[in-house]
């Protein structure tokens, strides 16, 4: 894991930014957000912040949400952005991580990857010369756990103190909710079957930190009274799915049942894309405690106040 400081704005990994920078970006988010009510989506927000400015969106990897909220946020903040696949670019073929930063540097204002490895997004940051952005590796998620702190305290207030509880795979959303757990200051704790649990480095540092984690091999021990209960889907992006892992998950669905053992307004969270039927029931994705659609709305709010924190405007 890099912690050397670097004189640009990376959004790399919440562990590596100040909790009152990652307040500063959510009530900046919160603001805008409620700024542009009623604006048509393709409507640029006043002041267009970000006028020419570039963002470039490199994906390794499929993407829904990301590639669209990340295109609207850099249109309504004034600025444009370019979509490339990782596989179309001399990327695909062995051109150098180190090479295509140095070179990308020269064109664009920031790049956003999406990555197969959290090495590659690493070197990106130390190579460039512009901020990077984590749009999701194999270690972590960091703007979707941006997008989850602003939906959980749009409905329930200040996250602090409050129990939240992570149920299924210990996987790169997890390692995010766990170092946001640290930064925002809330009450986490993760069921996982063995073997699936959380990376023991991201445990330590949040221990180290005095965080208040848990992690447990029971699903109703970990939503107990919960204020909001979090999954995602059991086989990530380049993971197996064949194996012992989806039998290991299956008593860590999330259904009725189990969403009656968290508080009573327990919100349920998920990341999405969804497998409706394994990690997460119908009757909860569709129910009334669910919050997944102001979530995945919220990546684009959350995202264009770190896009202006990322570049200076914030
Ligand atoms: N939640 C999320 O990152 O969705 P996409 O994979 O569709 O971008
Ligand atoms: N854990 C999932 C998140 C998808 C947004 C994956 O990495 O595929």
């Amino acid at each position: 894991m890099s912690t050397a400081v670097s004189k640009y704005n990376h959004f790399l990994d919440l562990k590596d930014i100040p909790s009152e920078t990652l307040r500063q970006i959510l009530d900046t988010a919160r603001r805008w957000k409620e700024a542009r009510k009623g604006l048509p989506k393709g409507a640029v927000d006043e002041g267009a912040p970000l006028a020419g400015r570039t963002l470039a969106m490199v994906f390794e990897k499929s993407s829904t949400r990301t590639r669209i909220s990340f295109e609207m946020a850099m249109h309504q903040l004034g600025g444009s952005s370019i979509i490339l696949q990782g596989s179309s670019m001399q990327l695909g073929r062995g051109e150098t991580i180190a090479d295509t930063a140095r070179v990308m540097s020269r064109y664009v204002d920031a790049i956003m990857l999406r990555a197969n490895t959290h090495a590659a997004i690493e070197e990106l940051a130390n190579e460039g010369s512009v901020p990077v952005i984590n749009a999701l590796t194999d270690r972590s998620h960091p703007c979707q756990l941006m997008a989850d702190i602003l939906t959980i305290e749009e409905h329930l207030g200040s996250i602090k103190g409050k129990k939240i509880a992570w149920v299924g795979d210990g996987n790169n959303v997890a390692t995010s909710l766990i170092e946001a757990a640290v930064k925002f200051d809330f009450s986490l704790t993760l069921g996982c079957p063995d073997g699936l649990r959380p990376d023991v480095d991201v445990l330590n540092w949040a221990e180290g930190l005095g965080g208040d984690i848990t992690v447990t091999g029971d699903p109703d021990a970990a939503v107990r009274s919960a204020n909001a209960v979090f999954t995602d889907t059991w086989i990530s992006m380049g993971d197996d799915r064949t194996g012992t892992k989806l039998k290991a998950l299956e008593p860590f669905q999330v259904n009725d049942v189990l969403m009656a053992k968290a508080a009573d307004d327990a919100l349920f969270l998920h990341c999405l894309p969804a497998h409706r039927g394994e990690e997460v029931t119908n009757s909860v994705i569709d129910g009334p405690q669910s919050v997944v659609w102001d979530e995945a709305e919220n990546r684009l709010h959350a995202q264009k106040a770190v896009l202006a924190w990322c570049l200076g405007v914030i």
